[in-house]
């Protein structure tokens, strides 16, 4: 199973993450404007990465989720204290607050729910909130990446499709959606009021 992987790789897994993915997750945090006040659910977290810039941002709340119950240790370890919970982000969640922005940074790819994680995210933000998917690499670099380390998967697309992630908004009430796939991949939506969400007719 996947998150047994993720167990085995948990011990070193923080002294593996290239220098770019942190100048890269400070960059996004950056273009998103995050600071002084703000909720935000870190999805997927792994290590700590985004906390490690997050932390000295003056947030309101934070809370991260990992399915992977070595990397929650591993993330505490670090950070002690922190909000850090064991969850499967494909299973629906409601938390005890809304939240400024829901991230999946570098993880995408391991998720095949994309239903479960708009809906999850929708239902966890307030509303003009913003649901953001990227990646330290384009969605071109992580193909590649994925051929010469010559890993096989069913998945076709490991970040999904303009048209796929475009759906996927108009289905779970998101809209004002960013795509950028040139430096590295990022994907920004913004949750739309309840009287402003496309219905399917
Ligand atoms: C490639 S790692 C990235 C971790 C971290 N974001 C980083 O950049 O270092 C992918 C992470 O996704 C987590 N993950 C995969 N599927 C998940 C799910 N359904 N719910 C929550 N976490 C999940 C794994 O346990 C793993 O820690």
């Amino acid at each position: 199973m996947m998150e047994e992987n993720f167990n085995i790789l948990a011990k070193d897994w923080t002294k593996n993450i290239p220098e770019k993915n942190y100048e890269i997750a400070a960059d996004i945090i950056e273009r998103l404007n995050i600071g002084e006040g703000h909720n935000v659910l870190d999805v997927a977290a792994g290590t700590g990465i985004l906390y490690s810039i997050l932390k000295d941002k003056g947030l309101s709340n934070y809370v991260a989720v990992d399915i992977a119950d070595k990397m929650v240790e591993e993330f505490l370890n670090i950070y002690p204290g922190t909000d850090v919970r064991c969850l499967d982000y494909e299973k629906k969640l409601m938390f005890e607050c809304d939240f400024d922005f829901v991230i999946i940074f570098n993880s995408i790819h391991h998720f095949n729910d994309y239903d479960a994680i708009f809906e999850n995210s929708y239902n966890n933000l307030k509303a003009g909130g913003k649901f953001v998917i990227c990646h330290a690499r384009t969605r071109a670099g992580l193909k590649e990446h994925r051929r010469k380390i010559g890993y096989v998967s069913d998945k076709e697309e490991p970040i999904p499709t303009d048209e796929t992630l475009i759906n996927l908004c108009q289905k779970h009430g998101f809209g004002e959606f960013i795509i950028d796939d040139t430096e590295y991949f990022y994907f920004c939506c913004q949750k739309l009021d309840q009287d402003e969400k496309i219905f399917e007719l």
